[in-house]
């Protein structure tokens, strides 16, 4: 059975964005994150609190934080890799943050300099603050089914990782395949590993589209029971960490399934491709979205 309702998070402004060559304007972003609030997206993950120096393009993540109309019920949680980002995003008026490890070792120490143990000592200090401020924190786990340096990774680490995370304190893990490699057969292994240790009500997947597999990927998911999926409007992204891997799944994909099936989103379509087709504009570039660019209507 499938469920009724899904909350998708939006990550095209970070994830989205992030891997971006060209510097985007900061009031690009700051009107993309509005008019994704406007279609009813009900979280929007807006910017990185990370090194400007390993991520140049999320170095002005203060001014977005301060930019932006947040849309009362909407929340807009950031990227912290440790304390100090902990600390900025607070400072910057940051009300939920997000922790991000991997369940490879060679992606950690890529991504963000760490091996994983490392990695959760230093959320477990991002944790301690973020319970005594009543900040909510999301976990990411990278390379769920592979990753760009080790190869395939076994569902049992991606378990253990996941386990941590919500051990730890994390209302919700993020199920990342960084670089889209899964199918709906490694998929649901993986989800029944990390099942196992999590309960599947704290699960989120958030699929790139490297091999054109995510809407699969993500109906097996719901069919596994998980309704929280990550997407990005108009396919925008990747890692700057994982090279090759093409967007996130395009949340106009995404939402026409949802609606397909008969499952409540709260988005409006046409709102939310009218932001898609903004920022693809901005970008100078054609939305990765099937949605979008499809022509004929039913
Ligand atoms: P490091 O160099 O090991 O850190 O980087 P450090 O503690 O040794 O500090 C070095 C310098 O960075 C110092 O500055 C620090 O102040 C500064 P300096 O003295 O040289 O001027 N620094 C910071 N500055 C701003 N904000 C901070 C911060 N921390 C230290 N929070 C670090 C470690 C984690 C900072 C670095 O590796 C980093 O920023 N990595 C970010 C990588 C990233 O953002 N990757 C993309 C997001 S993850 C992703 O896309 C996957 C996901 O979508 C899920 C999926 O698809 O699987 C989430
Ligand atoms: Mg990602």
């Amino acid at each position: 059975v499938l469920p009724e309702k899904v909350k998708i998070v939006e990550v095209g402004p970070r994830d989205g964005l992030q891997n971006e060559k060209t510097l985007v304007p900061t009031e690009a972003k700051i009107s993309l994150i509005n008019m994704l609030s406007e279609s009813g997206l009900p979280v929007i993950e807006a910017t990185s609190f990370v090194s400007p120096k390993w991520v140049p393009q999320m170095a002005d993540q203060v001014e977005v934080m301060k930019g932006i109309s947040r849309k009362p019920g909407v929340s807009y949680p950031v990227l912290t890799p440790n304390l100090k980002g902990f600390q900025a995003a607070v400072k910057a008026g940051a009300s939920e943050v997000a922790i991000f490890g991997a369940a490879s070792e060679l992606f950690s120490k890529k991504n963000i300099n760490c091996s994983v143990d490392e990695s959760l000592q230093r959320f477990d200090e991002v944790m301690k603050a973020a319970k005594e401020a009543g900040v909510p924190v999301r976990g990411y786990v990278s390379c769920v089914v592979g990753c760009p340096y080790e190869g395939r990774v076994a569902p049992e680490k991606v378990a253990h990782v996941a386990k941590r995370l919500y051990s730890m304190g994390c209302y919700e893990i993020s199920l990342g395949d960084t670089i889209g490699v899964g199918t709906p057969g490694s998929m649901t292994e993986m989800l029944e590993a990390v099942s196992r240790e999590v309960p599947v009500s704290a699960l989120a997947v958030h699929c790139h589209d490297t091999y054109g597999q995510a809407l699969a990927n993500i109906l097996v998911a719901l069919q596994m029971g998980i309704n929280v999926v990550d997407s990005s409007v108009a396919g925008l992204g990747g890692c700057p960490y994982a090279q090759g891997a093409s967007g996130n799944v395009a949340t106009e994909d995404v939402v026409y399934m949802l609606h397909g099936l008969g499952i409540q989103t709260g988005v409006d379509l046409s709102k939310l491709m009218d932001a898609g087709a903004f920022i693809c504009r901005t970008l100078n570039r054609k939305t990765s979205s099937k949605v979008a660019q499809a022509t004929c209507k039913l």
